[in-house]
């Protein structure tokens, strides 16, 4: 069973997360809530010791309007604060786009050119003293990440982008593979709850088909093809059952079938005969 992938920098990201984006504030404190299965946000998980900090893999994301050397540390700061927590396991660029301080949005009036390696160094810094475990991009296409890897002390171990399978990232998979850096895929099932996004990813006929061959449902099915493609996944939902739905789109190998003294199978490898 895919759990996680290995980074170059020695890091195992998890094969499947849990999204977040466009979740109504108090939704995504219930959300991970229901993700870590108790009633409390994150440290009094940790406090009450339901789940220790080394067991979650946490990202988040520098925003546009923070990409100025000066305010990439405020900006993680405030994050760590807002989650309570000591480190990020991966910190990325959002976009390859500036925006002003201090502005919402992305009126054309407020966009600025960017300085990729100038916020870059930045977030080497933060990654040095021990904020962040790993350091990454969102969005970026091959000659972006190109670009970055060739100035790049500490290099990126990520590119975060929309990959589900009506959007294969045919290029930038190879790319990706062939520089070390792994790709994690946002938007899995196509974010079918955006109004201003047209998708019809969950409603693709081969998905559908698929998905009543093999008993799953069309999420499971998008989740499973990303994993298989060698992407981590990152289906976003607020709702306990599609969450859990969504987890169980991964193997079962039936490592709770296996037993040392008894039955038939001492290991997994042996149930499945070599065939996983
Ligand atoms: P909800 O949060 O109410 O579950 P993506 O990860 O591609 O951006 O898609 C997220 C959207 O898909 C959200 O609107 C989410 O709604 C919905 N969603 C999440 N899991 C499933 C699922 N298993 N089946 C159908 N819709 C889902």
């Amino acid at each position: 069973e895919i759990r996680s992938f290995d980074l170059i920098n020695k890091t195992q990201i998890p094969s499947l997360g849990l999204g977040t984006w466009q979740s109504e504030p108090g939704l995504v404190g219930q959300a991970v809530t229901a993700a870590v299965k108790i009633g409390l946000a994150l440290k009094k998980l940790f406090e009450d010791g339901v789940v220790a900090r080394e067991d979650l893999w946490i990202t988040s994301k520098l925003w546009c309007n923070n990409h100025a050397p000066e305010d990439v540390p405020i900006a993680l700061e405030k994050t760590l604060n807002d989650l309570q927590i000591e480190h990020l396991d991966l910190y990325l660029i959002h976009w390859p786009v500036r925006t002003k301080k201090g502005t919402a949005g992305f009126k054309p009036e407020n966009l600025l050119k960017t300085d990729i390696p100038a916020t870059w160094k930045a977030m080497e810094a933060l990654f040095d003293i021990g904020k962040t475990r790993g350091l990454g991009v969102s969005n970026f296409s091959s000659k972006k990440l190109g670009d970055l890897l060739k100035v790049a002390r500490i290099p990126p171990v990520v590119n975060q982008v929309e990959c589900h399978p009506s959007w294969h990232q045919t290029k930038l998979r190879e790319f990706c593979k062939s520089n070390g850096v792994h790709l994690s895929g946002y938007s899995p099932l196509g974010s079918p709850g955006t109004k201003w996004l047209k998708s019809n990813v969950l409603e693709h006929p081969i998905l559908t088909s698929v998905a009543d061959k093999l008993g799953k449902t069309p999420a499971q099915v998008a989740i499973r093809w990303g994993l298989q493609m060698g992407h981590s996944v990152l289906p976003k939902s607020t709702n306990e059952a599609r969450i859990k739905e969504n987890f169980a789109a991964r193997l079962v190998r039936g490592d709770f079938l296996v037993n040392d003294i008894y039955g038939e199978y001492k290991t997994v490898e042996v149930l499945w005969d070599g065939e996983i």
